[in-house]
Order: C-alpha cells, then sequence, then structure tokens
C-alpha cells in the first residue's frame, strides 16, 4: 500500500512540475514514506531523517533548498513528535491527507513554518487524485482502506482508520486507464481488501468479474484479505475467473486457538482449515500464503508447537512471519506475559527455517511444470526476458516467443536461489 500511495503522491506533484528522482541530493522535496507496523520501521524513520538531514543542510549551504516530507503512518501517529524530534522537518502528513500535497508544498515554501496535516478528512482523498499513470506490465490498485477489525496488536485502524470502499465505477474507470497504458495485471489493494463492498449486490466478486471483463488485464490479484470476509461469492470467483491468479495471501497469524482469541481475530484454526479446503476446490492449483507473528504477550510453547504444526499441515508457499512488536495504544501492549526477546527470535527462526523449507520444496515441484509466465522486463543477457509466474515467482528465459507484455506458456527447468529458469513449453 506505500508502494501505491508514493506513486500517487508523485502523480498529484507532476502537475506542479515535479519529477522523480532517485537521488535525494538533486531533489527539491524528499518525501519519506513510513510505516509504523512494527517498532523497528518506526524507528527506522528517525534515523533516516538524521540523513536527510544532512543532506539539506548541504545544499542549502550552495544556496538550494530542499523541502523535507514525512508521509504516512509514522506521521499519522506521531506528528507532534515528528516536528518536535526533527524541527528540520517541513510537512507532516498522514495517510489519508496527500491529495492536499500541492497546497502543503506551497505553504511550506513560504518559510512561515512546518505544515502538520494529519486529519481524516471528510472527503476521500481518491477523489482528488490525477489518473493514475502506469509504470511497467503490472499495477496496484487501491480499492478499499483503513480497517475495522482491530486485532489487539494493530495499529493500522488507528493510523489508516475506518474501513472506506471506492465506488466500483472509479476502480473499474482506474483499471481501464492502466489497461490503455499497457498494464496486463492489476493488484486491488486494501489493509482488508476482501470487506470491499458497493451498491447493494456489490462485493468484491461482482467486482472481480467486472474487471475481468475489461480488455487487455489478463492478470487479478487482491490482497491483503482476512479469512472472517472470505466468503462463498468470493471462493467460486477463484473457480469462474481464470484471470484471477491461484495465489492468495490470507494471513493467519497464529495455529494457536487461545492466541487467535487474545488477537481479536474472529476466526480460529478450523474456519481457516475450511477455507483452505475450500478454495483448495474451487481452484485446484491454487496456493497460499500468510503472516506470522511469533511471541505474541501469552504465547506458551504449546502455542507455538499448534502455529507449527498448522504450517505443516497447510503448507504455504510464500510467508512473512514477524516477531510480535508491542505498539503504543494497542490493547496487546498493556497485557501481562510479554515474552522475552531471545525467546521470540528463537522461536522466529524456527518458524521461519520451515516456511522457508515449504517454499524451496513449492519452487522444487515447480520443475517441469508448464505455467503461464508474463513477461515485463528484458533480462540481463541477449535474448532474454524475465517474468512473472502465477504465484509470483520470478522466471527467467531465453526466447520465449513474445515480447514484453505477454503471458507466455513457460516449461519450469530449473530452480535458482531467487528465481526460476525456463524454456518455451
Ligand atoms: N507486531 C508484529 N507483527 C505485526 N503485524 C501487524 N502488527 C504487528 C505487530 N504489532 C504483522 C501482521 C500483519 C502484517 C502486515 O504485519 O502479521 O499481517
Ligand atoms: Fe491490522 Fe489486518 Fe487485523 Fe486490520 S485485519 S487490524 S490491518 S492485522
Amino acid at each position: 500500500m506505500n508502494v501505491y500511495d508514493s506513486a500517487r503522491m508523485a502523480d498529484v506533484l507532476a502537475p506542479l512540475g515535479f519529477d522523480q528522482s532517485d537521488r535525494p541530493d538533486e531533489a527539491d522535496l524528499v518525501i519519506l514514506n513510513t510505516c509504523h507496523i512494527r517498532e523497528k520501521a518506526a524507528e527506522k524513520v528517525f534515523s533516516e531523517l538524521g540523513r536527510l538531514r544532512r543532506i539539506k543542510e548541504a545544499r542549502a549551504a550552495i544556496g538550494k533548498r530542499m523541502l523535507l516530507a514525512v508521509a504516512g503512518c509514522v506521521a499519522q501517529a506521531e506528528g507532534e513528535e515528528v516536528l518536535r524530534r526533527a524541527p528540520f522537518v517541513d510537512i507532516v502528513l498522514g495517510p489519508q491527507t496527500y491529495h492536499r500535497l500541492p497546497e502543503m508544498v506551497a505553504r511550506a515554501s513560504r518559510g512561515t513554518g512546518a505544515v502538520l496535516d494529519t486529519e481524516f478528512p471528510a472527503e476521500p482523498k481518491f477523489d482528488f487524485l490525477p489518473e493514475a499513470r502506469a509504470e511497467g506490465r503490472s499495477a496496484f490498485l487501491a480499492i478499499q482502506e483503513g480497517c475495522d477489525r482491530f486485532c489487539s496488536y494493530c495499529v493500522v485502524p488507528y493510523t489508516r482508520g475506518a474501513e472506506y470502499s471506492r465506488p466500483a465505477e472509479a476502480v473499474l474507470a482506474e483499471a481501464r486507464a492502466l489497461a490503455a497504458q499497457g498494464v496486463r495485471e492489476i493488484t486491488l489493494l486494501g489493509q482488508n481488501v476482501n470487506g470491499w463492498h458497493g451498491e447493494p449486490g456489490e462485493d468484491l466478486a461482482t467486482l472481480l468479474t467486472a474487471l475481468a471483463r475489461i480488455d487487455g488485464l489478463e492478470r487479478l490479484r487482491y490482497m491483503t484479505s482476512h479469512p472472517r470476509d472470505l466468503g462463498e461469492s468470493l471462493i467460486a470467483a477463484h473457480r469462474d475467473l481464470p484471470q484471477l491468479m491461484p495465489f492468495l495471501h490470507l494471513p493467519i497469524q497464529s495455529g494457536s486457538d487461545r492466541i487467535l482469541r487474545a488477537m481479536n481475530r474472529g476466526h480460529d484454526r478450523d474456519d481457516y482449515r475450511r477455507l483452505a479446503d475450500q478454495l483448495r476446490a474451487a481452484r485446484p492449483d491454487l496456493a497460499l500464503s500468510s503472516d506470522f507473528i511469533v511471541g505474541f504477550p501469552g504465547e506458551t510453547e504449546a502455542d507455538f508447537q499448534d502455529t507449527l504444526d498448522l504450517i505443516a499441515e497447510i503448507g504455504f508457499v510464500q510467508t512473512y512471519s514477524f516477531k510480535y512488536s508491542p505498539r503504543p495504544g494497542t490493547p496487546a501492549a498493556a497485557l501481562p506475559d510479554q515474552i522475552p526477546e531471545k525467546v521470540k527470535e528463537a522461536r522466529l527462526a524456527e518458524v521461519q527455517a520451515l516456511l522457508h523449507r515449504q517454499t524451496e520444496a513449492f519452487s522444487q515441484a515447480c520443475v517441469g511444470r508448464e505455467m503461464a509466465v508474463l513477461l515485463d522486463r528484458p533480462g540481463r543477457y541477449e535474448g532474454q526476458l524475465l517474468g512473472r509466474s502465477p504465484y509470483m515467482q520470478p522466471v527467467h528465459v531465453r526466447n520465449p516467443g513474445g515480447q514484453i507484455g505477454d503471458v507466455v506458456r513457460l516449461r519450469i527447468t530449473a530452480v535458482h536461489p531467487n528465481s526460476l529458469e525456463a524454456i518455451p513449453a
């Protein structure tokens, strides 16, 4: 979502003459788009700000100005603190106000003091954003934002605010514009993306069905979904829409029912098992990925073992696992029985080793299989192209019999550390 937001900020600023640069020392404006989900991410903001301060001062010394903005969820949660600890910051803005960036930049340029805007405005920012500019063949499209689930460990409901769904027509218009620019694959984004709803009778399944009719759009994905909001219609969409990729990020977080309850997830491990079965019945080649948190307050060895068992039973092809990080203002941060750092580290290492073995085994099982690959970039060698499998694995191939933007059928021949190798099928 932050990658999407950053791209949209660039879109908003383009009419003012701003262009993207990957060199902060040459930039008139640097926006640090921040994440508050775990302590580590939030800490990085202040060390990065220290680095940017030196660049800002070096520019000032040669008579050049650099405006420095902090955007995103750290700005939302700790806006005042950012300005107190880093008074050289010119603009602080939350994730719901970046459509107002042009006005903020104008105000900050007057040099009358820092601009702080961490409101949750009544007007949705989406109504004020210009048409998205596509880069490449695969694009993100935010359809939903915010979260009403309030998992006990998570800051998102506080930093991104209440759930909001964009109207179907706005989503379809953006998707058509992207397809017209050569985009072949769209990943629909939302903190609770399958909580998306439109007019009565419209849910994520009807939206996906409408998107599948757009000329040129060959692949659809959505993330991140919550097991509680994964209903029959969406499962049926996995059966009925060939454009919907057979790869679903469906976080469970823990395999222990006791911990799932303490996390306020609203589902247990059997609910998840049932969903996995139904999804695989609808789409036999469907693969699952998940997020896991280890060391949640009160997690015992037995709870942790439940997580390992569940992972072994379900089988995940790609996963993200994290040490529990107490977040300010969340109910879990106030729980007794916080788990010592050393225990969290040991559990993380163990769970990651198991998850890594599953990812490896899946890659190995792909050898010999035919797969549809979306070619999206030139490779390093003459005639080589890079693409993505339905499971997001990077694939490289020589003379694939197609060009960038094509979906071609390839046979996987080998597994490399971070990619698969293929030949035309
Ligand atoms: N500590 C550790 N991991 C967290 N996540 C969210 N909040 C926390 C936290 N306080 C993880 C969850 C979520 C992912 C985006 O980040 O696994 O699915
Ligand atoms: Fe956070 Fe996801 Fe839970 Fe919402 S559903 S509170 S975003 S972990």
